[in-house]
């Protein structure tokens, strides 16, 4: 499957802990580095990639929520600059926590992402949007699943790995039928895989067996510097370029990129 450029891409996984903030903050700085101008959008009230780059509440007057919630805010007012030239990012508080009650009676409650970033995109250079999904299946997912174009799915190569994975299958293809025809799985991430276990290989097994050539070639191993990186505020290339998390989301990122069309 080729994809025209913009592309949005949400990483999501109701499951928790599966590495979707990991792989977003990485990723997105992966594409940044190899010349991509990259949009990482937080959806999760936790925030944790709005902190994995050294932003904390006090210091955000505005972020998704507001983005969301007034119809007045824009993107484009909301966006902050990172570390890496090429790398933008659109911070989440724990104010995003009632987004959720708070629309419920808008209509076009489920597609408020949609319009923001539709009105984004066209007057900005953005080649590529990750969207940092929370671990469930909400209004918050919803509105990232109407917004992408493109699905990556992290899942952690432990034992409860495949559970929960049809549920998500089924959702997407909901949505799909009924919110977004434009939406596709580019595929499913091994992540946290401890090489030499035989659970790890097991579980990897498994993936490929049901899930065939949408699993990445690219696995990512477990690799403590990229659980490190965040309390540093930095993405693993401006952490430790040496790691083996640098040299595993530099290789998604080119297969990732393998996807465009041109
Ligand atoms: N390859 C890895 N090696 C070591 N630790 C990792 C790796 N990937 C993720 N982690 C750590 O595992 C934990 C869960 O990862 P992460 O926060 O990315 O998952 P998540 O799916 O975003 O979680 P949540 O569902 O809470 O949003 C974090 O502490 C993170 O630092
Ligand atoms: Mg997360």
């Amino acid at each position: 499957m080729k994809f025209a450029l913009p592309r949005v891409i949400a990483i999501t996984n109701q499951k928790g802990g599966s590495a979707k903030t990991t792989t977003s903050v990485n990723l997105a700085a992966a594409l940044a580095m190899a010349g991509r101008k990259v949009l990482l959008i937080d959806l999760d009230p936790q925030a944790n990639a709005t902190i994995g780059f050294g932003l904390s509440s006090t210091d955000l007057d505005k972020s998704v929520y507001h983005v969301l919630i007034d119809v007045e805010t824009t993107m484009r007012e909301t966006i902050r600059r990172t570390e890496l030239p090429n790398l933008s990012l659109l911070p989440a508080t724990i104010h995003l926590s009632g987004a959720e009650v708070e629309l419920v009676n808008t209509i076009g409650r489920e597609i408020m992402l949609r319009e923001k970033l539709g009105q984004l995109l066209p007057n900005s250079n953005f080649q590529y949007v990750i969207l940092d999904c929370p671990p469930s299946l909400g209004l918050l997912t919803l509105n990232a699943l109407t917004t992408a174009n493109e699905v990556i799915i992290p899942v952690q190569t432990h034992f409860y790995a495949l559970e929960g994975m049809s549920l998500l299958m089924n959702t997407i293809d909901l949505v799909k039928r009924r919110l977004n025809h434009n939406l596709f799985v580019t595929g499913i991430l091994p992540t946290l895989y401890q090489s030499g276990t035989k659970l790890s290989e097991r579980v990897l097994e498994e993936l490929r067996k049901y899930f065939g050539s949408q699993v990445f070639q690219t696995t990512i191993r477990m690799n403590i510097r990229l659980a490190e990186a965040p309390s540093h505020g930095k993405p693993i290339f401006l952490y430790d370029a040496e790691s083996n998390g640098a040299e595993d989301y530099t290789q998604l990122a080119l297969e990732v990129i393998a996807h465009e069309i041109g």
